[in-house]
């Protein structure tokens, strides 16, 4: 029998949420429902939720689909929170698993179930990439060889006897350990490592609540004052704005701003990305503090929006369709602005300018259409 232990009870106090973190929703869905179903679908027979008693009236109807799940009182550390739900639990074998990993997989636990029986314990790790360093005081110490260290995650197993034994010294003894494994090598032996995966992450501040990456698309078109006509002159005495930059042309844009195109469908396509709603919503043209409006400083306030939800630009690309004027030889400081306003490399940003062939409005110089696509991602916390 197989009794599995999720660890409900923190505040999530890093993710800074107004709930406990593993209550939150992620996609739709709260954090702790995700390894509810993963346990049940790897067929646990018993699932104990240590819980903080202020949680327990959302927690409970959350349980109804899971009907292996009960609710323990948790502790003020995650030691005495899993020493309570230990206590309770009746399996030859226990998983521990904490409610903030949501995404563990049906693999993950059936290597972890494989290696309890086989070796008596079983801990979910991944084997370090970066050199890990013992420090004191803000100076390394010692180096240990990157191939012994591990990255130690949940669901960790044990023989239930075993493990409570371990964490009744550790209760007695009064130590606070931050994971299970912890307990075990120090008060009974060395556990057992399998490998975990990188997808199996622990959701610890508020920008791992963010999807990963959020594509966006936006387009603006401008009409030109004067249309371009072949049989004319054409000398360009007017300029058009993009990007910021100003580009002699036969004519400028009709606009109540300064008909700066392309940042206007760069700006859709960030707001779009976001979830947000289009740039007419928050910079009406009725609105008279935007007439002539520098649309750089409107494309600022766009990014402090997106940010207020927690992402940031990963690249852009844009394509530019304009019969005249041509762009080419602005292109560079074109990027290099936009790279500026989004906090970018100049890799990042990809602007692309070509006519229509002669066809259509933009063909026959009636305007510019501008096409821009953003990636977002979540703000990093370094
Ligand atoms: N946990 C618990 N009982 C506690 C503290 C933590 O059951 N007294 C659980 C958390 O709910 C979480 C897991 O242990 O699922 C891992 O802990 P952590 O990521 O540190 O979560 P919190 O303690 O909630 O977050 P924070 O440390 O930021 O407050
Ligand atoms: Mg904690």
């Amino acid at each position: 029998m197989i009794s599995v232990i999720l660890c409900a009870a923190g505040k999530g106090e890093r993710a800074g949420f107004a709930e406990n973190k593993v209550l939150r929703a992620y996609n739709g869905l709260p954090v702790l429902c995700y390894s509810l179903s993963a346990f049940t679908q790897a067929g646990a027979d018993e699932i104990l939720i240590a819980c903080r008693k202020e949680d327990e009236e959302t927690v409970l109807p959350l349980l109804s689909p899971y009907p292996a799940a009960r609710i323990v009182r948790g502790g003020d550390t995650r030691t005495q929170s899993v020493y309570n739900a230990l206590k309770k639990a009746s399996g030859e074998i226990v998983l521990i698993h904490d409610a903030a990993r949501p995404f563990v997989t049906q693999k993950i636990i059936r290597d972890c179930i494989a290696s309890v029986t086989a070796y008596g314990s079983g801990v979910c790790a991944l084997p370090a990439t970066d050199t890990a360093a013992l420090t004191k005081k803000g100076y390394i110490v010692s180096v240990p060889a990157r191939k012994s260290v591990y990255a130690v995650q949940t669901p960790q197993g044990f023989l239930r006897d075993r493990l409570l034994c371990a964490y009744e010294q550790a209760i007695k003894e009064d130590k606070t350990f931050t994971d299970d494994s912890g307990v075990f090598a120090a008060y009974d032996s060395p556990p057992r490592v399998f490998t975990g995966s990188a997808q199996n992450r622990k959701l610890t501040f508020a920008e791992d609540f963010c999807p990963a990456e959020r594509v966006g698309f936006g387009i603006d078109t401008h009409a030109f004052a004067q249309p371009y006509s072949p049989r004319s002159k054409n000398e360009k005495t007017e300029t058009v704005t993009l990007a910021g930059i100003q580009i002699p042309s036969h004519s400028a844009l009709i606009a109540h701003s300064d008909g700066d195109v392309l940042v206007h469908a760069l700006m859709d396509a960030l707001l779009s990305a976001a979830g947000l709603r289009d740039i007419g919503c928050y910079f009406p043209d009725t609105d008279e503090t935007f007439a002539k409006a520098d649309s750089m400083k409107l494309l600022n306030e766009v990014m402090r929006l997106v940010a207020e939800r927690g992402l940031q630009p990963q690249n852009v690309s844009i394509s530019v369709l304009a019969e005249t004027p041509r762009f080419s030889p602005y292109i560079e400081r074109m990027r290099q602005n936009l790279a500026n306003a989004l906090d970018l490399p100049l890799s990042s940003i990809g602007i692309a300018a070509g006519t229509n062939e002669k066809l259509g409005y933009v063909g026959e110089g009636k305007g510019i259409t501008v096409y821009a696509a953003v990636l977002l991602k979540g703000i990093s916390h370094d």
